[in-house]
């Protein structure tokens, strides 16, 4: 078997190296992978942390994933909606913290009232904050008509996740009710680049009946579709959900969160120019988890600022973390920890992803 340090000298990953590198179990192994994702981080991002405030405006959703808390079926969860003002509320704690973006997130719905709701949105926000201020949608799965006119509209980025890229795996954690394709998932990542959009997809990693070489060749979808902002984390079963049933099959927790620490390191070393989030659900099994995703090569950080009375209704998964701490105080803390570990928080730059700025360069 290739030495794992050897691997790490090579320019480019073959399809096995990479299912070596997620495959590690030694503890001296995954500290050299890490180390070497971080200095290539550092050399082409440095030792900089991107935030963005991430609004969860509403949990209504039309779709039923079987791994999702807040999946049309579930009906334990309150439903809630953040009115216009109460969002603008919002983006305005989010320039008070010199924040130079935000990430509207709900559930998925696409009819005509809710579009055209978020066009006049983005509208407001713009004239709100200002023309540069970077929106970022995570919408779900839209028409490109729909995607056009929020593009216009003055978003910029777009966040949809394929969760998977395994069609039969994507089968296996989603209703066979015309609702959930992964075909149609792909067309809309398609739209959504095509649109213009900095582009973001992301997986979920330990997912029941999910192997090695599927999140390989996730990892290989992701650069091979030019993505430009890469968010993935360990799959967190709720109890709520089906896919619940077959927590049996689930690796434990510790080893789900080295394998999201891996996948996060592995994509740093075949896309050096790409923003990586580092995101809430690694800090869900590891109080530190999120900074330990910086380490191994993240270099985005996404905090919660949903006003605190909503954020209990949009637990996706059990143990999410920053729930009870208004959004001042989590603040603070994450200010800190980024401290500790060495990093810096910009506020002086929107942070666009520059593999966005060399691919429409090239174009
Ligand atoms: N565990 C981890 N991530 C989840 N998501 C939804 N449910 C879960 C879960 N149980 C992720 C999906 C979705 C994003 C908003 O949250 O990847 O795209
Ligand atoms: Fe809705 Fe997204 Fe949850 Fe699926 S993952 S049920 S689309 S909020
Ligand atoms: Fe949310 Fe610390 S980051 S409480």
């Amino acid at each position: 078997m290739i030495a794992v340090c050897e691997i790490l000298e090579k320019q480019e990953l073959s399809r096995q190296d990479i299912i070596r590198l997620l495959s590690i179990t030694d503890k001296g192994d995954q500290e050299l992978l890490i180390k070497k994702a971080y200095s290539i981080k550092e050399s082409t991002i440095g030792r900089k942390v991107y935030l963005r405030g991430l609004i969860e405006f509403s949990n209504y959703c039309r779709k039923n994933c079987y791994y999702c808390g807040i999946r049309s079926g579930n009906n334990k969860v309150a439903r809630y909606s953040l009115s216009d003002d109460e969002i603008l509320q919002v983006v305005e704690f989010a320039q008070k913290q010199q924040l130079k973006g935000i990430v509207l997130q709900s559930g998925e719905l696409n009819r005509s009232d809710f579009t055209k709701r978020i066009t006049a949105l983005i509208t407001k926000i713009k004239n709100a904050a200002n023309p540069e201020f970077r929106i970022t949608l995570s919408l779900g799965e839209q028409s490109l008509e729909t995607y056009q006119r929020w593009f216009d509209a003055g978003a910029q980025r777009y966040l949809l996740r394929i969760e998977t890229s395994n069609e039969d795996l994507y089968k296996k954690i989603h209703p066979a009710d015309g609702l959930h394709s992964f075909k149609v998932r792909l067309r809309c990542l398609e739209d959504i680049q095509k649109t213009g959009y900095m582009t973001g997809t992301g997986v979920m990693i330990g997912l029941p009946f999910q192997t090695i070489e599927n999140l390989t060749d996730d990892l290989l979808f992701i650069k091979e579709r030019d993505i430009d902002m890469v968010g993935m984390g360990p799959y967190l079963e709720h109890a709520d959900t089906p896919l619940y049933d077959h927590k049996d099959l689930l690796m434990p927790l510790m080893e789900r969160f080295n394998l999201s620490i891996r996948m996060i390191a592995v994509l740093r070393i075949m896309m050096p120019d790409i923003n990586i989030a580092s995101t809430t659900a690694l800090q869900s099994i590891f109080p530190l988890g999120r900074e330990l995703g910086l380490k191994a090569g993240a270099n985005v950080m996404m905090p919660n600022i949903t006003p605190l009375k909503y954020r209990r209704s949009y637990l996706l998964y059990d143990n999410k973390p920053c729930i009870d701490e208004e959004a001042d105080d989590c603040w603070d803390c994450l200010e800190k920890r980024i401290k500790m570990i060495g990093e810096e928080i910009v506020r002086n730059e929107y942070g666009d992803s520059k593999h966005f700025i060399n691919r429409i360069q090239i174009d």
